[in-house]
């Protein structure tokens, strides 16, 4: 590996663990309680304030949006303590990947943060992508320019699964009426989810989830995350740019590069990427935060490393009277 692309503190997943738990924390406590904006607030603070004891020079390359309209974690804010011997990083976060899940109190939303060397994590002002995922097994057997049903046979082949033992995971939206149409016409099974793509993509890598593929389109900074996630778990995402502001149009028509396929390289590149993910909500990866009596609260993380492949789950209890730097948000 170059040294360019490395990471240079490998303790950096614990450090990030920190601050997806503090986000997650700080969401949570807004479960069900029918406000996804303070929701995400929450998370957003939670997150930008532990941000701050971590020692990275941090640019947020994908994140909350534009600085006008994001007062924190907006693309271009340099974050990290940035001291001796600080990695120069970029940085994807979604503070909250699931505000409308967490605000009716439903299930897989998460807090979520990738991290590599300057350079490597996709840059984009779009909102959505198109996107398609698979796991270790069915890695090579994708391309999102062939019409789906094509995509679901050859993953099927990959894996040595009759099309009916399948299961397609799909965002349940208006605008994929006709994926859904198709997946059904060929007799495969469906897992329609409400929010939260990263944590679908995800399933892809997971036997356990049962789901093979994840088609349909969501947000661009969901895509980098997720691309970071299947990079660490030897997975395959292909995502493709879909215009849909005025803005965005016109961008599309005057660049021929704009509906180039972004494979999981171009996604999130380099040797050293860390994705650092805590369960708001419970999930089918993470459990979601548990408020124990006398202010304990417990949290499940993981994070992953793409160079080693190492995978870890950190199953936290945190003392919130000893605890001061975790978020304080009031019920
Ligand atoms: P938020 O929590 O930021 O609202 O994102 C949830 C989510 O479901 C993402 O996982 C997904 O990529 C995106 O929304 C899809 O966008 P939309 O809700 O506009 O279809």
């Amino acid at each position: 590996m170059s040294n360019e692309n490395k990471l240079m503190d490998r303790d950096l997943g614990l450090e990030l663990a920190r601050v997806t738990e503090t986000a997650a924390i700080a969401a949570a406590k807004w479960l069900g309680r029918g406000d996804k904006n303070a929701a995400d607030q929450a998370a957003v603070t939670g997150m930008r304030n532990m941000f701050e004891t971590v020692n990275v020079d941090g640019i947020v390359v994908i994140g909350e949006g534009e600085k006008d309209e994001a007062p924190m974690l907006y693309i271009g804010e340099e974050i990290g303590m940035a001291g001796p011997q600080a990695s120069s990083v970029d940085i994807a976060v979604d503070p909250l990947d699931g505000t409308t899940s967490t605000a009716k109190g439903l299930s897989n939303a998460i807090s979520v943060i990738a991290i590599s060397a300057k350079g490597n994590l996709f840059n984009t002002r779009n909102f959505y992508m198109d996107k398609i995922a698979v796991g270790p097994k069915a890695k090579g057997s994708i391309n999102i320019e062939k019409p789906l049903k094509e995509n679901i046979k050859n993953a099927a082949k990959a894996l040595g699964k009759s099309i009916e033992d399948m299961t397609i995971t799909i965002l349940e939206r208006e605008r994929h009426e006709s994926i859904i149409e198709q997946c059904r016409e060929m007799g495969c099974r469906i897992k329609l989810f409400s929010d939260g793509d990263v944590a679908a993509a995800i399933s892809t890598c997971f036997d356990d989830s049962g789901v093979d593929m994840m088609v349909g389109i969501g947000g661009c900074p969901e895509g980098v995350l997720a691309a970071a996630a299947l990079k660490c778990l030897g997975g395959e995402i292909q995502g493709r740019l879909t215009p849909t502001t005025s803005e965005e149009i016109s961008n599309a028509k005057a660049d021929p590069s704009y509906y180039n396929v972004l494979s999981t390289d171009d996604l999130a590149a380099g040797d050293d990427i860390l994705f650092i993910a805590t369960g708001v909500s419970d999930g089918d990866m993470l459990k979601g935060v548990r408020f124990m009596p006398n202010n304990v609260v417990k949290t499940h993380t993981v994070v992953m490393r793409s160079a080693t492949g190492t995978l870890r789950f950190i199953e936290a209890v945190h003392d919130m009277n000893k605890k001061p730097s975790y978020a304080k948000v009031e019920k």
